[in-house]
């Protein structure tokens, strides 16, 4: 029986997460559980899996909680310190991280300070303090087992054949819900076109990320971190049908892909499972229905996202906690109608190439970062619509 922390456990990975403990009630126990704002669900969660310990995002939240819930032996904290508490909690054997955005850097470095392994979702953690997470993660002999499931398919791949002999990695790109849409267009897409994902169904942060292919530069600064490797390796292809969740290839050319239907629950499972594998109870590949898989190249002009990605892994030190910020920023902008599409990548390339990059060898420093692109980038766009209007 393995105990688990989820953080995030009211969000798309979150909830997967737990229909994946309730298929296999023998093999995951749920200690502590963490999410913001919406507490009805979080409530059926603690009545369903009783955890010693829950957190939600405000005070008030953790009091009106803590009504619903009397009579339930569960503490109830809230706050960064709550996320922290629940994310070293000593009873829990792994750490599942679904916390969106750049508020799941203190838990992952909580997490691998304790020393428990992390499964994690929340690449943004990864993208601003690759370096930090890793070093710190080694020191204390914790492992990071990737969620994503590019990265599982990778890491899977390479459980398979090693790495000594690897060559290049190569992520699959849905394309996201824009891949055919003519740059002439993009200014226009609404909140709700770029939100409809062909393949996935996913939380609003990812999705956008997805549909700009800023998902996809994070994915390969995330792949950089993991598997310790060039991004000079890293390769994009898109790939519409996500059956192949990834590839990699050895040096005498040989390739190696990982293949399953486009659900979260598979590499969730694995992530929580691992090193053992335990039954899916949920649909499996019929290559036979899928009929054909297809590849193709990304278009780094209309999305110039992907490209960003590579130059702030290239400028190094803090460069990617600003992209990520930056990146941020541009997303809630759009999700609130202040900017259009075509201009997140803008948005993106002024955080990225007004920052000057420093160490980011601490968390103060990374931390510090972060507020800085997002005081100043959404100052000047706010400023800027309000000039317009
Ligand atoms: N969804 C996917 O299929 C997928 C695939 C690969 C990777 N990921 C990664 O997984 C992470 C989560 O994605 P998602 O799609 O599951 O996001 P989501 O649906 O938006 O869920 C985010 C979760 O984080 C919680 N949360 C947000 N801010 C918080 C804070 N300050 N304190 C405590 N909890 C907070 C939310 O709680 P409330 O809702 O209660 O406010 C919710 O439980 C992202 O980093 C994403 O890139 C997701």
């Amino acid at each position: 029986m393995k105990r688990l922390s989820i953080l995030g456990s009211t969000g798309s990975i979150g909830v997967q997460a737990l229909e994946v403990v309730r298929a296999h009630p023998d093999a995951f126990q749920v200690v502590a559980l963490a999410a913001g704002r919406r507490l009805d669900l979080l409530a059926e969660q603690v009545r369903e899996f009783r955890p010693q310990v829950v957190s939600v995002g405000k005070p008030e939240g953790a009091q009106e909680l803590k009504e619903w819930l009397r009579g339930l032996p569960v503490k109830i904290c809230f706050g960064e310190e709550g996320l922290g508490e629940v994310a070293a909690y000593p009873d829990a054997q792994l750490i599942l991280l679904a916390v969106v955005g750049a508020a799941g850097l203190k838990p992952a470095l909580a997490a691998v300070r304790s020393g428990k392994d992390l499964a994690l979702a929340t690449k943004e953690a990864l993208v601003m303090a690759g370096a930090l997470l890793t070093s710190e993660a080694t020191a204390r002999g914790a492992k990071l087992l990737p969620v994503d499931s590019e990265h599982s398919a990778i890491f899977q791949c390479l459980e398979g054949g090693g790495r000594a002999a690897l060559k290049r990695i190569i992520l699959t790109a849905s394309g996201g819900p824009l891949r055919q849409y003519p740059k002439e267009r993009l200014a226009s897409v609404t909140p709700e076109e770029a939100l409809n994902h062909p393949t996935w169904n996913m939380g609003k942060k990812i999705t956008i990320d997805s549909a700009t292919l800023m998902n996809k530069g994070l994915e390969v600064i995330e792949a950089r971190w993991l598997f310790d490797i060039d991004v000079k390796r890293v390769d994009v292809i898109v790939h519409p049908q996500s059956i192949v969740h990834s590839l990699i290839e050895y040096v005498d050319g040989s390739v190696l892909a990982q293949l399953s239907p486009p659900d979260m629950r598979l590499p969730i499972l694995y992530a929580l499972s691992y090193p053992d594998r335990l039954e899916h109870p949920f649909p499996t590949l019929d290559l036979l229905q899928v009929g054909s898989l297809t590849f193709e190249a990304v278009d780094r002009e209309r999305f110039p996202c992907l490209e960003y990605a590579y130059e702030a892994v290239a400028v190094g030190g803090t460069a990617p906690a600003a992209l990520n910020a930056a990146n941020e920023v541009a997303v809630e902008l759009f999700l609130n109608r202040e900017i259009n599409f075509a201009q997140i990548p803008q948005v993106i390339e002024a955080g990225l190439r007004g920052h000057r990059s420093r160490s980011g060898e601490s968390l103060q420093d990374i931390l510090a970062v972060d507020r800085e692109v997002r005081e100043e980038l959404s100052q000047t766009y706010r400023d800027k619509v309000r000039q317009a209007s």
